[in-house]
């Protein structure tokens, strides 16, 4: 055990150092590190540190566990009616592009008799948070108390809300300091970070979209195999059921990136419509969500109980009852909702300068890199420098052409939102050089989903 201070805990420089050097941290000292960091009494700086040294260093399964009950006891636990006990689920994500999934998944849930208490992130490094896009909906408000969360389940059936004073405070603190340290892409991290907020939520089941691809967290399909097994086994260790998927993040899911059009995007999503990719990659996680939960004979037929919600309408009703819940006025919720995309124009962010890109060449479209899209307008504001940075909700993109499509040299692919004056050389050239085009024939991408970490207590 490192050295104690003169008050007789653990000194953080100790802690520091020992991890630093390679060393595992007792279930004492991690503790005494997150208490620290929910009662203020540790440096920012001497955070950061810690990071960077378990982000060198590593943490194996047993400090990981630690590491997510001290984070999820910094707050409190929520506590649900007996009745709900086998219907509380949910689903979260190690961060994309593009990807708006748990604001269409969450109330599709809900459609379907599920309750879905959504602790959620902020954007981290390059990838968006769901919390973030939902901000631009002008009123919602992701600051909910735990008797809040549950009111807004009885209303809604689902809610997303964030850390908070009371929920996770101290991931709320790791989190934001992880995003600004080139920390973020730490398997002990992330899994201690997502575990720790659905531990608070006491689940039945809960399913991570582990993304894997060069906008992802970790490229590597190997190494998203084993953040998804860490997951999976801090889980079990925890008592919750918890399965992994594995999903592609090469280019952005769906058509739009940037907050508000991200928000757009998830509503035509709701109304039945929406890219094929979003939409599917909706229907694989929901299903796996109800079968899991022993709400679906089968993943496929799951799948297929999501696609009704969002084709007849009954998610939409409860995202809608979900936006009035959370703040947003009851009659630019109906607008949003009831109205068409047309009549939608003008209710949510979008920035006064639109720009179109053109194709170089002929060919068929083989990938858009979602990396470079997606630094290039957190350079133009749709991400954050410094911790607590506001974010321009308006700024973001519009892909016009989809992968596997043939297009002709001089077609618009992508229409970017910005403040203006104008798009800089060195922003349209990694614009353009996102696109990569091919001379094959025109094809039908491969669905997003390749794996799915099933719990232990589902494998024959
Ligand atoms: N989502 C989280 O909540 N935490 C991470 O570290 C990554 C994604």
């Amino acid at each position: 055990m490192a050295a104690p201070d003169r008050t007789g805990s653990a000194s953080i420089p100790e802690l520091i150092r020992k991890k630093r050097d390679g060393g595992r941290l007792e279930e004492v000292e991690i503790r005494s590190f997150v208490q620290g960091v929910t009662e203020g009494t540790v440096q920012e700086a001497q955070i950061g540190a810690m990071l960077m040294a378990i982000r060198l260093q590593g943490m194996d399964l047993g400090e990981t566990e630690i590491l997510t009950r001290a984070l999820a006891e910094s707050g409190q636990q929520l506590q649900w009616p007996e009745a709900w006990r086998r219907l509380m689920v949910d689903k979260h994500s190690t961060g994309g592009v593009g990807d708006k999934v748990s604001l269409i998944l969450a109330p599709a849930l809900a459609a379907c008799g599920c309750k879905v208490p959504m602790i959620s992130g902020r954007g981290l490094g390059h990838t968006g948070g769901t919390l973030d896009k939902l901000e631009a909906i002008p009123g919602f408000s992701v600051v909910q108390s735990p008797e809040q969360m549950r009111e807004l389940l009885e209303q809604a059936g689902c809610c997303i809300v964030g850390q908070s004073q009371e929920l996770v405070p101290a991931d709320g603190i790791l989190y934001a300091i992880r995003d600004v340290t080139a920390t973020v892409d730490s398997l002990p991290l992330i899994t201690a970070s997502i575990l720790s907020k659905k531990a608070v939520e006491q689940l039945s089941t809960l399913v991570v979209d582990v993304k894997f691809g060069e906008a992802a967290i970790f490229p590597s399909q190997e190494r998203a195999r084993e953040l998804a097994q860490a997951l999976v086994g801090v889980g079990a260790r925890l008592g919750l059921r918890v399965a992994a998927a594995l999903t592609t993040m090469d280019s952005p899911l769906g058509c739009c990136v940037g907050h508000g059009l991200e928000v757009e995007e998830a509503l035509r999503c709701l109304e039945g419509g929406g890219p094929p990719d979003l939409r599917d990659l909706i229907a694989q996680l929901g299903g796996s969500l109800l079968w899991l939960n022993g709400q679906a004979p089968t993943l496929a037929q799951g799948a297929a109980q999501i696609g009704a919600t969002l084709d007849n309408g009954s998610a939409l009703g409860q995202f809608q009852a979900m936006l009035e819940a959370q703040g947003v006025a009851s009659d630019l919720a109906r607008a949003l909702c009831s109205g068409s995309p047309a009549q939608r124009q003008g209710l949510l962010p979008t920035a006064p300068t639109k720009e179109e890109l053109k194709t170089a060449s002929e060919g068929t479209v083989e990938k858009i890199r979602a990396l470079p899209l997606a630094q290039v307008l957190h350079e133009l504001g749709a991400g954050r420098k410094r911790a607590g940075d506001p974010l321009h909700f308006d700024v973001g993109l519009e892909l016009l052409v989809s992968v596997g499509q043939r297009v002709s040299a001089g077609t618009p692919w992508i229409r970017v939102y910005h403040r203006g004056p104008g798009l800089s050389p060195s922003h349209r050239q990694r614009l353009q050089e996102a696109l990569r085009l091919s001379g094959r024939e025109p094809f039908v991408p491969d669905p997003c989903l390749r794996e799915l970490i099933l719990p232990p207590s589902m494998k024959g």
